[in-house]
């Protein structure tokens, strides 16, 4: 019985010596494989006496296995120590800084114009543009406001010297005088918004020289009071991102339009703290009101046939509300800090399927 005593202490040192599961796998093979050699040792016993046989094959099973409770325990060994290996391989510093972000931000001015964009081209208006450096009948003339009327003095206005061509000229008050260039060259039907830049003569915590503000005209033959309504209280929720914002019209003065309206959106303040929703206090957002017919007669549009609605509001005075910005003057002292406060991740583009603001 040597040849399975030494096969044994072969076996079991080859068990031991099987460096990864590939070699240890061979070594199960070349001892209890179909041409292993506790297999053929097994083979051999057909030709014993049938007591041989059985002392036999109870001594072989005993070393099958004991061969096999080695494998077994070897296997786990190494499969353990190959887990560990790979762990340690792929192991994950997760001390390690982060990728660099993206340097620069979209100016929270930007962001809200282009949400602004979003909202109403959704609506079917279209962007139109108009110079900051504007005619003083686009400014004011045209827009009902006449020489000596009391609204020219409420817009602090910067007048600049006339053109070459002798014509009055100020850097834009409101972003109204758009309407005017709009329907001067351009037919109705008629949905544009126009946001830009505004100027005036005016500087404290609620006042910069030069601010933004969004214009809306729509001119049609059956424009009315409860297509601007609905137009408002649609954009104000959607901008405000509140579903059951409420909006409340207030009645007010503006020359170029009648009836005019002030625009309230809800609100609670308490504790010195603004929240916005159905709280049953109210905040001014913007003007509005039923385009006059001595506008649209001014831009040769016939009055009888036509009417719309026009808004217009401070951008800066929206995007403070919406993130909680307490300063107005702090938009325009390019401080890097605070851009990267309240700015906005560039690529990041608000749209109403995506979401206005991530
Ligand atoms: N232009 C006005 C202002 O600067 C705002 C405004 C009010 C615009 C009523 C409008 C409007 O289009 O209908 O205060």
């Amino acid at each position: 019985m040597t040849d399975a005593a030494s096969l044994k202490s072969d076996l079991l040192a080859a068990v031991e010596g099987a460096a990864d599961l590939a070699s240890l796998e061979e070594v199960r093979v070349s001892a209890l494989g179909k041409k292993g050699r506790i297999t053929a040792l097994m083979g051999d016993m057909r030709n014993l006496s049938p007591e041989e046989r059985k002392e036999r094959g109870q001594l072989l099973n005993a070393l099958k296995e004991e061969v096999g409770q080695a494998l077994e325990s070897r296997r786990d060994v190494l499969k353990k120590q190959e887990l560990a290996k790979r762990l340690e391989a792929e192991r994950i510093d997760v001390t390690l800084p982060t990728r660099p972000e993206a340097e620069g931000r979209i100016h929270p001015i930007t962001q809200t114009i282009d949400e602004l964009v979003a909202i109403f081209a959704d609506m079917g208006f279209t962007v139109a543009e108009g110079p900051d450096i504007e005619s003083d009948w686009n400014n004011f003339t045209a827009l009902n406001i006449p020489e000596n009327h009391p609204a020219r003095q409420m817009h602090d206005t910067f007048y600049l010297p006339n053109s070459p061509e002798g014509q009055a000229r100020v850097l834009r008050t409101h972003t109204s005088p758009v309407q005017i260039r709009t329907m001067l060259k351009q037919k109705p039907p008629i949905r544009i918004i126009a946001p830009g830049r505004t100027y005036r003569s005016d500087y404290d915590q609620t006042h910069t020289p030069m601010f933004h503000q969004v214009e809306a005209l729509v001119i049609g033959e059956d424009i009315h009071m409860g297509h601007l309504k609905g137009c408002i209280l649609e954009f104000a929720r959607a901008f405000f991102q509140i579903d059951d914002l409420p909006i409340r019209f207030r009645p007010s003065f503006f020359p170029f339009t009648e009836p005019s309206a002030e625009v309230d959106i809800g609100c609670k303040r308490s504790g010195g703290e603004l929240k916005l929703g159905p709280y049953g206090d109210w905040l001014e957002i913007m003007g509005s009101g039923m385009v006059h017919p001595a506008v649209l007669e001014n831009c040769g549009i016939d009055s009888s046939r036509y009417q719309g609605f026009a808004f217009g509001m401070g951008i800066e005075r929206i995007a403070m509300l919406k993130y909680g910005i307490p300063d107005l003057r702090t938009f325009f002292e390019a401080d890097l800090r605070w851009l990267k406060h309240y700015g906005f991740v560039p690529l990041d583009q608000p749209s109403l399927a995506q979401g206005l603001t991530r």
